[in-house]
């Protein structure tokens, strides 16, 4: 299982950006902490990091066919780039979001997350942790062990959709063919 782990901008500043916010713990540290993870859990990774959109874009683009899984912190572009957001629905690539704080509790501006409405879980607030649970969560989800809540939402509008037809056809086939809501 091959799974692309890329960082937007600021992060290669860990360490020494805000450590009260981000730790002390340096972004050499965030990869061979996310590499060690990784090979425990049995999964391949690349780790990038850019403080460029586009670049970050064109991984993203490049990951098509390659990779089975992203886990993408995109740092500051989480609260402004839908060309992150246009970029992760093109490939279709399940992926997990991660902050290392968590922003849920901090500036207005940070809480919109573009890329998070492509994404199948977010972890924040986890430190470091949080690209290990999200590897752990991809795994999982890649194997098939876990299905989302907008899977089962999906279901079941299925199930309700198709027993409002079988409903609406017993009603007009009954009356004039006299098909059961069976062979419908
Ligand atoms: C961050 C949170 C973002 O709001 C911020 O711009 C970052 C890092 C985090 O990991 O907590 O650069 O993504």
């Amino acid at each position: 299982m091959k799974i692309l782990v890329l960082n937007g901008p600021n992060l290669n500043m860990l360490g020494i950006r805000e450590p009260e916010i981000y730790g002390d713990r340096n972004y050499t540290a965030l990869v061979s902490y996310i590499q060690e993870a990784a090979q425990e859990l049995g999964c391949e990774v690349d780790v990038r990091q850019s403080n460029h959109e586009g670049v970050l874009v064109d991984w993203i683009q490049e990951a098509y066919g390659k990779f089975d899984g992203i886990v993408i912190n995109p740092a500051a572009y989480t609260h402004t780039s839908i060309a992150i957001l246009d970029a992760l629905k093109s490939v279709g690539i399940p992926t997990v979001e991660v902050h290392i704080s968590d922003v849920s509790q901090r500036e207005d501006f940070r809480q919109i997350s573009y890329a998070g409405r492509a994404c199948i879980k977010t972890y924040m607030g986890l430190g470091l942790e949080g690209y290990r649970q999200a590897i752990l969560y991809l795994k999982a989800y890649l194997e098939n062990k876990y299905i989302t809540g907008e899977e089962v939402l999906n279901v079941l509008s299925l199930v309700a959709h198709k027993s409002k037809l079988l409903k609406d056809s017993v009603v007009v086939l009954d009356g004039f063919t006299g098909f059961t809501p069976v062979q419908n």
